[in-house]
């Protein structure tokens, strides 16, 4: 019988990295696995959800719980309701959560703590694991170390998750380093950006315009930083068109803060070929997004795959926070750290593009092969190749690989 696994995507962020791994699946012949997507609902409007799976060729998801939004425990308590009943009736032999979202430490919760009628239990897999900010107002570094703590398989982007990850006391047995799932997205979709309508319709010329997003609760939900963070935009854009494609909650934070001024409206297709401007324009599609990365002199974000997306693509990068979680974009990469105050983001700016001609290529293993490697490994898993067995539950004491016997449904 072919092991279920199921793949729970429920933001943004998580599109880019589920679909490597479906296609993976997809093309792998004689494959044990039967593959499904759970769609916690957790974000919603089509512009951040059903535009990204038409783009990314994913199949619609077999389960939508529907979530949609609320506080941080209403929306984790709600992903949880409905997931526990998602495993009841489906009996994953595996479920597959990726980043750092709340869906992704909702669904492990709920996961690591599931047990069948008849004894059996999921192996929970973390997509993206050990990545490590330490700092722990971030929601999502909470997101990092509670799934990461509770999975039974780690599979990791870079070196320095593995480093983290042993130094929390995982065993090496449940860490596989394979690559960035993300950067295999964004090696396929690259051919199609080129196709993408944005730069025509807007009139901008490649590396005539720099790009910026914002949506992290530290950096928007206060009117003192998002004002200090949107006047630094401003002064940068005195020279050249800066693209600012709002977020939901940006959006809203801006309305509410009577900040609005401080942005202009841009119409596509535009004839003004703005010069100089800082315009307000709707979330991107992902291949725009691509495009508009690709072909921006700089960006300047609060993201987490975007500070890797432009180190893949060799464009200067400014983060817009004091830390990352993502050290190797700037050891490797083309990323700087500028944090928040005006002189620090135009300091920032300078030094990104600078480091940019310095910076030494992709990241190891960042190759377009993530989702292959991650594939086989699930394979060998549910097959038996790996001795038969499947990695001891994360919550046993530190057990090596392989204790007990995989069993599936
Ligand atoms: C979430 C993730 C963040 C990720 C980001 C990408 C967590 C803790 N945070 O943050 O890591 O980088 O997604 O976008 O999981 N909203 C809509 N439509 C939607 C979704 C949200 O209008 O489809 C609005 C809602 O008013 C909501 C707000 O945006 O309250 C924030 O959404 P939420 O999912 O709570 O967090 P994000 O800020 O999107």
């Amino acid at each position: 019988m072919k092991a279920t696994v199921l793949l729970v995507a429920g933001a943004r962020p998580n599109y880019m990295k589920i679909a490597p791994i479906h296609w993976a699946y997809r093309n792998a012949a004689r494959s044990t696995l039967a593959m499904e997507i759970v769609h916690t609902g957790q974000h919603y409007d089509p512009s951040l959800s059903d535009d990204f799976f038409r783009d990314l060729d994913l199949p619609a998801p077999s389960v939508n719980l529907g979530v949609g939004s609320g506080s941080h425990a209403e929306q984790t308590a709600k992903i949880m309701v409905g997931f526990e009943r998602v495993l009841a009736d489906k009996r994953p032999g595996m479920v597959v959560v990726v980043g750092d979202v709340n869906s992704t430490a909702a669904c492990a919760l709920v996961t690591a703590k599931a047990q069948y009628p008849d004894g059996a239990r999921p192996l929970l897999v973390h997509v993206e694991a050990g990545l490590r900010s330490r700092d722990r107002t971030m929601p999502e570094e909470v997101n990092r170390v509670v799934t990461d703590a509770l999975s039974d398989l780690c599979f990791t982007t870079c070196r320095d998750a593995d480093a983290n990850l042993l130094a929390e006391g995982v065993p090496a047995e449940r860490i596989r380093f394979v690559g960035n799932p993300m950067i295999d997205s964004l090696v396929r979709c690259l051919e199609r950006a080129a196709d993408a309508a944005l730069l025509r319709d807007l009139g901008l010329a490649s590396r005539g315009f720099g790009l910026c997003t914002l949506h992290r609760p530290a950096n928007v939900d206060h009117r003192e930083s998002l004002g200090e963070i949107l006047d630094a935009l401003g002064a940068i854009a005195a020279d050249m068109p800066v693209l600012l494609p709002l977020h939901p909650r940006t959006r809203q934070r801006v309305d509410a803060f009577d900040l609005g001024d401080r942005l202009l409206g841009l119409a596509r297709p535009s004839r003004a070929h703005p010069s100089r401007g800082l315009f307000a324009i709707e979330p991107l599609p992902y291949f725009e997004m691509l495009q508009a990365m690709q072909h921006a002199r700089f960006v300047l974000t609060d993201s987490g795959g975007i500070q890797e997306e432009t180190t893949a693509l060799g464009v200067p990068c400014v983060t817009l926070r004091p830390n990352t979680e993502r050290p190797v974009t700037i050891t490797d990469g083309t990323n700087v750290l500028a944090g928040t105050s005006r002189q620090g983001i135009l300091e920032g700016l300078a030094e990104a593009q600078r480091k940019t001609a310095r910076a030494t290529g992709a990241p190891e293993l960042w190759d377009g092969r993530a989702g292959e490697r991650i594939v086989a490994v699930l394979d060998a898993l549910a097959a038996g190749a790996e001795g038969g067995r499947r990695p001891a539950r994360a919550h046993r004491a530190a057990a090596p690989l392989g204790e007990a016997r995989w069993s599936d449904q």
